[in-house]
């Protein structure tokens, strides 16, 4: 039974905590946060994941638990993991080390922590949940056979969507890292990269070719909305951020030579039901999609009734409406795939090693991304073949992560 301590006790910490009543082999010990860590630890216990405590600081979490999870925002990154780098030099015995997407919020920030986590010789995860969703990974095995006939895919298109983050940092692009493209365009590259990689290939074993993005802040940059982004102490007129990601990505097969296309597509604008998912895969003869939305559950809220509703986030993440015809997703944990990395990431731990997508893994979509940013920037495909490219993205920090977005938004 491993001991998971969490950092941070926010909207992610507490998915991942109705995630871990489906692992068996797992118990919550410990939770760390500057706000929340007492109410999740309670929550914990009284879901019998295990004694869950609050503790005050890194160090004392660490020494307590098997597996570290940070699940702090963005900006803290880097600190985090000096910190349990530190724990780990003053004697705690960790057997995992995991890290909430996006990585990092830029390349230099991501090698750093590779390099802390290599020096601690703890096997790592990096959670994208994306690429464990069981309707992406089903749709997969049950068509591995057909690809071996048919040949892989050479498309696919990955999108999410919803109408904007709950927490000011999110929106900041000098806190998150950027708008939507850093936010949810981590998934998204991520998730698309996996439906075209050949279903007997390692995860990483494509080679990317070429990036073109273009980004856009459409509607959070007008009133009534910039007004309400200020009230919450973020101000788009002097530091904008995108609130709209379109980026293509040209990847190479390195033995067949043959090149497939991601469109990884995101926003912030999404004013329809919840959160919605949308994949779609095209191989020769052959596709899948995937709808997070198509759900065999809905519920119907009268204006009569409407008093009643309760909390209607309870029904499905960022629903925006209380009323009229809503969707219900009776498992969202299951659906996005946080059992399922949780299940893969456990499993590699016991056994010593890194899970199917290790902190080398965030580093090489943390560069997808910069490779986005710097696209949109230049106005320009980003040739992912150029040796000067790459060594300029390795200390690139995008225009609109330094604040200064107004010149290209
Ligand atoms: N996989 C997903 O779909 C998904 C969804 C949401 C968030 N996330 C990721 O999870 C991370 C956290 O996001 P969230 O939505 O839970 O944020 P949040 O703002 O809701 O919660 C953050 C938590 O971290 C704590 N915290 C902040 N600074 C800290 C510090 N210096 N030391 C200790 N604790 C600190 C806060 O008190 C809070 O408990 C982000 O990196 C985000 O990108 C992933």
């Amino acid at each position: 039974m491993l001991k998971i301590g969490m950092i941070g006790a926010g909207f992610v910490a507490r998915f991942h905590e109705r995630a871990l009543r489906s692992v068996r082999s797992a118990e919550l010990a410990g939770v760390y946060a500057l706000k929340g860590a007492e109410a999740l630890a309670q929550l914990a216990r009284q879901d019998r994941l295990g004694d869950t405590k609050a503790y005050d600081s890194v160090a004392d979490l660490a020494r307590a638990v098997d597996v570290i999870c940070v699940f702090a925002p963005n900006f803290v990154r880097v600190p985090m993991m000096r910190e349990i780098a530190a724990a780990v030099e003053a004697g705690a015995r960790l057997k995992g080390i995991i890290i909430e997407k996006p990585l990092a919020r830029n390349l230099a920030e991501a090698d750093a922590l590779v390099r802390i986590a290599q020096s601690m010789h703890v096997p790592t995860a990096y959670f994208e949940n994306q690429i464990h969703m069981p309707a992406v990974v089903q749709a997969r095995t049950q068509l591995a056979q057909v690809e071996k006939a048919m040949g892989p895919a050479h498309l696919a298109r990955s999108a999410e969507e919803h109408g904007g983050p709950h927490e000011p940092w999110f929106w900041d692009p000098t806190t998150q890292g950027g708008g939507v493209c850093c936010d949810m365009g981590c998934h998204s590259i991520a998730c698309g990269m996996y439906m075209v990689t050949p279903s007997e290939r390692p995860i990483n074993y494509l080679k990317p070719v070429r990036v073109n993005a273009t980004m856009a802040l459409l509607k959070w940059g007008k009133e009534p909305w910039l007004s309400q982004l200020k009230k919450r102490g973020v101000d788009y007129s002097t530091t904008p951020a995108e609130d709209y990601s379109s980026v293509a990505l040209e990847f190479e097969d390195p033995q067949t030579k043959q090149h497939s296309i991601v469109q990884a597509t995101n926003s912030w604008m999404y004013d329809a039901p919840g959160l919605r998912l949308l994949m779609e895969t095209f191989g020769p003869g052959y596709s899948y999609t995937v709808n997070s939305l198509e759900s065999p559950a809905g519920i119907f809220i009268s204006d009569a009734a409407a008093a009643a509703v309760l909390d209607s986030e309870l029904a499905l993440e960022k629903s925006q409406a209380s009323r009229g015809a809503l969707i219900l997703q009776p498992d969202e944990i299951a659906l996005y795939g946080y059992i399922a990395e949780w299940l893969d990431a456990i499993q590699a731990f016991e056994q010593g090693h890194d899970a199917l997508l290790n902190l080398e893994y965030g580093r090489f979509i943390t560069m997808l991304i910069m490779a986005a940013y710097l696209s949109h920037e230049r106005r320009k495909v980003v040739d992912m073949t150029d040796p000067q490219t790459l060594t300029e993205l390795a200390t690139y920090v995008p225009l609109i992560q330094q604040g200064k977005g107004k010149q290209v938004l």
